[in-house]
């Protein structure tokens, strides 16, 4: 086998943030109030020190167009936007717009998210989705929003990984210390998936009307790779179920308009094609036994335990694609790699494969550009191509960000950059777990 390939022609290269994870700031959201709770974040960080992107994002953008990135995907924040119900902060508004315009003067495409797990507290007072009632209050901020940016984005990602939020609030009760419960979980997927729909419509209305034709609205969904653990039938049958709860039902029903139980259509909207792209967030490999989701043992890991497993994203997003055949986005892939070791080869075992597949890939994100504030774990996890002192807000670019900007050159990788940067990559198996390693501590 060569290591070297070329990617397909059009195919691009980009970088992935979400708002709340990189601005930091005193920001009303649902993440400031949970990151106040002592314990709430694994090592004690807050989501206001985060990069400090709201002042430094000329610095970053520098950075991105030294890199020669010219895809990247990013989020507002709602919560800064309209910081009381009702009540739009149009600084800030102004400011988004002139970031993602010095962006459009360097040539960089942005692919803009809505909802990237944060939002106001008042709305987090007000059940957030787990009530349709309060999707309006989505879809005013959108068109709000819009007013501002409609006519230097033509991509759009309504929401970011309606499964993985309720889940981890609901199912799990570990973001935002809910009580466990599987009813709230699927009453808050059936919410997403209303939002979804009336927000891509909405955001095509609103194009449509100033004469844009190009838009194109999608969800990230956010797919992991079910495998039964053993050959037993509960396994089996475990797999199955969980890949159907947690994402095919979802995708289908937000996709398609069209519900399966117990997904519920509570915008009563008509079946329909409610995507433009496939839009694929992919991490890893879940190793079911009965209906528990695990990991498999004696197999390549990340820092935080999670299975490399390239081929689940191809199987993924062949099943999505059999469902809409539409071009395919990976809108985020990426690992936590805190020394940066093998960081390389995850991104060169993913593309490679991408490349080789059959379906029609359009781009690929990376999560994430910088390491950032990673959720209910905090800054303990890096998954960027460039580090980041939190101290010092010092960024500086990693190994893997320069392998990066040499794939986007070479629209490929080369023998020689094989050499350089992946071939001195080695997986590690259970040797490193940061989770384990803090508690231990
Ligand atoms: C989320 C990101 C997160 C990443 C790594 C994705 O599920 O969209 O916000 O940082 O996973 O955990």
């Amino acid at each position: 086998m060569t290591k070297a390939f070329q990617f397909k022609t059009g195919f691009q290269l980009g970088v992935a943030t979400a708002a709340a994870q990189i601005e930091g700031g005193k920001v009303d959201s649902n993440w400031f109030h949970f990151s106040e709770i002592p314990g709430a974040i694994l090592d004690g960080s807050h989501v206001q020190r985060a990069n400090q992107h709201w002042e430094l994002y000329e610095e970053d953008i520098a950075l991105l167009d030294e890199l020669g990135i010219r895809h990247y995907r990013m989020s507002l924040d709602w919560a800064r936007i309209e910081p009381e119900e009702g009540v739009f902060d149009e600084t800030v508004l102004e400011q988004y717009r002139t970031e993602i315009q010095k962006m459009c003067d360097l040539g960089i495409n942005v692919f803009l998210t809505f909802h990237h797990f944060s939002h106001p507290q008042w709305f987090e007072e007000k059940g957030a989705f787990l009530h349709y009632e309060n999707v309006d209050a989505f879809l005013r901020y959108v068109e709000k929003s819009l007013h501002y940016i409609a006519d230097l984005v033509s991509d759009y990602c309504t929401v970011n990984e309606p499964n993985v939020y309720a889940v981890n609030t609901y199912l799990f009760g570990e973001w935002m210390r809910y009580k466990k419960s599987l009813r709230k979980t699927l009453q808050m997927m059936d919410v997403f998936i209303a939002l979804h729909i009336l927000t891509y419509e909405l955001i095509h209305k609103f194009r449509k009307e100033r004469g844009y034709t190009n838009t194109r609205v999608s969800f990230a969904h956010h797919v992991r790779h079910f495998t039964p653990a053993t050959a037993w039938p509960h396994d089996r049958w475990g797999a199955r179920l969980l890949s159907y709860l947690f994402q095919e039902g979802l995708f289908r029903a937000a996709a398609t308009g069209e519900f399966s139980f117990p997904f519920k259509n509570l915008a009563n909207v008509e079946k329909g094609q409610y995507i433009d792209i496939i839009a694929l967030n992919y991490y890893s490999r879940g190793a079911t036994r009965c209906f528990q989701d695990t990991t498999l043992g004696d197999v390549p890991k990340n820092d935080l335990g999670w299975e490399i497993y390239p081929e689940g994203l191809i199987e993924e997003a062949r099943r999505c694609y059999a469902l809409l055949a539409l071009p395919i986005v990976v809108s985020e892939n990426g690992c936590c790699d805190n020394e940066d070791l093998f960081r390389p080869r995850y991104i060169y075992d993913h593309l490679r494969l991408i490349t080789e597949s059959e379906l029609p890939f359009e781009a690929y994100y990376h999560w994430c550009f910088l390491d950032n504030f990673e959720w209910a774990v905090g800054e303990l996890a890096r998954f960027g191509l460039v580090h980041c002192d939190y101290k010092t807000q010092k960024r500086t670019l990693k190994k893997s960000a320069y392998f990066y900007a040499q794939m986007i050159r070479d629209h490929g990788v080369t023998a020689s950059s094989y050499d350089t940067y992946v071939e001195p990559c080695r997986y590690h198996r259970d040797e490193v777990n940061i989770l384990r390693d803090y508690v231990n501590d």
